[in-house]
């Protein structure tokens, strides 16, 4: 199946078996993330696939491999990985193998410290599903509808509105101005000190990857250099589709 037909069939898989992925799957994994198509080219990212005894996760379940992803710190790091392995996402999903972010998990100290200054980011979870790895069709999506994630009811926006997040929070809010389309992150804390969490900068840039796959040719993204404020949002790009 092509990749933007798992748009609207993935889900999060949290039942796997203990059967390893082949060698032969592992180099089609390997080949695939080298060509990701990065949000910010001038940000480094390092992923690596890993076994479940070097990964402390307080989850019940767990796959036999991951894959650890690392990045520079830089300004727009966070989106850049989930625009990136969102796309890897919906690759493996292509592939018949199952597989969930993981936000809850990290690498052991040794791994955390040996990446070349790259901070860690991220966990993907992958693995031969128990039972079913795909949804039947869109009707199985619990999200919130295209006119409550955007100023306008735009069925263009539908990849994104259809992204998975952490804890399904879709954080996302969309604006139209002319020809382009703004993206907005909510933001969360106390009245007062409200600020963008690193995971709904992941989530967003997930939202986006979604965009980019259903539209590889015509996807342009940029940051606008005025945008009108969108209460509880902060501002994170434009693309144009
Ligand atoms: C950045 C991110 C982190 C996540 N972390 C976890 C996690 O730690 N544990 C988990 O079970 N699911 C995790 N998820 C999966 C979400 O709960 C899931 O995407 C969401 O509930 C929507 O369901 P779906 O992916 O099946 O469409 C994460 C998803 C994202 C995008």
């Amino acid at each position: 199946m092509e990749l933007r037909e798992m748009i609207y069939k993935r889900k999060s898989v949290r039942s796997y078996t203990d059967e390893r992925v082949d060698e032969a799957t592992l180099h089609k994994i390997r080949d695939f993330s080298c060509g990701l198509k990065h949000l910010y080219s001038d940000i480094k990212v390092h992923s690596e696939i890993v076994g479940r005894e070097s990964i402390r996760c307080i989850l019940p379940w767990t796959t036999p491999q991951l894959i650890a992803i690392f990045s520079e710190e830089k300004e727009g790091y966070l989106e850049n990985v989930g625009f990136m392995f969102q796309q890897l996402d919906l690759y493996l999903q292509s592939l018949g193998i199952g597989v969930c972010w993981l936000g809850m998990g990290r690498p052991g100290k040794e791994m955390v410290k040996s990446k070349d200054g790259m901070k860690f980011v991220m966990l993907l979870a992958f693995g031969h599903p128990k039972g079913d790895a795909l949804r039947g069709d869109v009707s199985e999506f619990k999200r919130h509808s295209l006119s409550d994630i955007s100023d306008k009811e735009d069925a263009r926006l539908e990849p994104a509105r259809l992204a998975p997040s952490s804890v399904n929070s879709q954080p996302w809010y969309f604006t139209h101005e002319g020809e382009a389309i703004h993206l907005y992150c909510a933001m969360k804390g106390l009245l007062k000190v409200k600020m963008l969490t690193d995971m709904n900068r992941i989530d967003v840039g997930i939202a986006l990857a979604h965009i980019y796959v259903a539209n590889p040719l015509t996807f342009g993204f940029y940051k606008a250099n005025e945008v009108k404020n969108v209460n509880g949002y902060g501002y994170i790009g434009s693309f144009t589709v």
